[in-house]
């Protein structure tokens, strides 16, 4: 194993679950090495050999499974992919408790992407290794990560700065960016739809804004697309129809998001110099418009480059967390 610096005070996060559980020293730790392993991917080589790393999937994806799948391969380790739909728990034959309990047995490491946020928690209740939340419901800590340093990136700092997010604010890509950007110091605004089936979880914008406001910034949730935007650094939009989303949803929900649609009027309103991100899958013509993902201000498919480098920090941390 490389030696890292271990600059984080205890207790050392044990799992990935929420960034709620993630005090700020040990994120920044993430980022900085991520930006690291970016930078120098040979001294990496080989800090997971005859490391395997178990990847639940009860959902679609194509960047989680790509992206751990690929960082283990470059970290010299091993990955395994685990459809529930082919598994004893995908059919009820077999508890969480004794699939993790097995699993931990075998490998080194498990992520997850799965409906329900109270089973991740299982999951590392009963794991006797480390667990990554690969999205759930709720939340998707990994890809705000990825997303923060792909800020960090672009803009060179994060304090001080302002996300607006616009679209379905009850949403997991939402409330991670709620956690994250205000414990890291950016302000946030979040444009969406009155009523409860698109406001973000109160119970989070409550935390994010005490958190933000004692760093000095702020967290809004407005109806009004354009005051959420108004002199935004990044403005930040996903899926309408997340995975979880019935598609008889759809009308309705196309319907009463569309004022909130990022389209070349909706992005003049931001800085000048602001960038425009989607975790992806986008829709053309829905969240976005083909101008706006396509256009300059896009920083799209380095997001998606920057899970990869963000995730193999993480596994690499959470080892190292787990020794110490
Ligand atoms: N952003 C993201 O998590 O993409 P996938 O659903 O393709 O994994
Ligand atoms: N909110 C989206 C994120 C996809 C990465 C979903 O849950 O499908």
């Amino acid at each position: 194993m490389v030696g890292f610096p271990m600059t984080t005070t205890l207790p050392y996060p044990q799992h990935l679950l929420t960034l709620s559980d993630w005090p700020r020293a040990p994120t920044e730790e993430v980022l900085a090495l991520a930006a690291e392993i970016k930078r120098r991917p040979e001294a990496f080589a080989d800090v997971m050999t005859r490391r395997t790393l178990l990847m639940v999937f009860e959902k679609p994806s194509l960047r989680t499974r790509l992206s751990f799948e690929t960082g283990m391969t470059r970290l010299g380790g091993h990955a395994i992919y685990y459809d529930t739909r082919t598994s004893p728990l995908g059919s009820g034959k077999e508890s969480i408790s004794d699939t993790v309990k097995v699993a931990s047995r075998y490998v080194d490491l498990i992520m997850a992407r799965l409906y329900e946020h109270a089973d991740l928690e299982e999951m590392a209740a009963f794991a006797d290794v480390p667990v990554i939340n690969a999205l759930t419901n709720f939340s998707h800590p990994c890809q705000i990560l990825a997303d923060l340093l792909t800020i960090q990136e672009k803009k060179g700092r994060l304090d001080g700065l302002k996300l607006a997010f616009v679209g379905d604010g009850l949403n997991n890509i939402t409330h991670s960016l709620l956690t994250g950007c205000s414990r890291l110091g950016l302000s946030m605004a979040v444009g969406c739809p009155d009523g409860e089936g698109f406001r973000p979880d109160p119970s989070v914008v409550a935390e994010a804004r005490g958190e933000a406001e004692g760093l000095g910034q702020s967290v809004v949730v407005t109806a009004d697309p354009a005051e959420a935007v108004a002199d935004a650094d990044i403005v930040y939009v996903d899926s309408w129809m997340s995975y979880h989303i019935p598609a008889e949803e759809r009308e309705a929900r196309v319907a009463a998001l569309r004022p909130y649609q990022v389209d070349a009027a909706l992005m003049a309103r931001a800085r000048s110099d602001a960038i425009f991100m989607n975790c992806l899958p986008a829709m053309r013509g829905f969240e976005q418009t083909a101008e706006v993902i396509d256009g300059p201000q896009s920083v799209v498919f380095d997001q998606a480059e920057n899970r990869m480098h963000v995730q193999n920090a993480i596994m690499v941390k959470l080892l190292e967390w787990r020794r110490a």
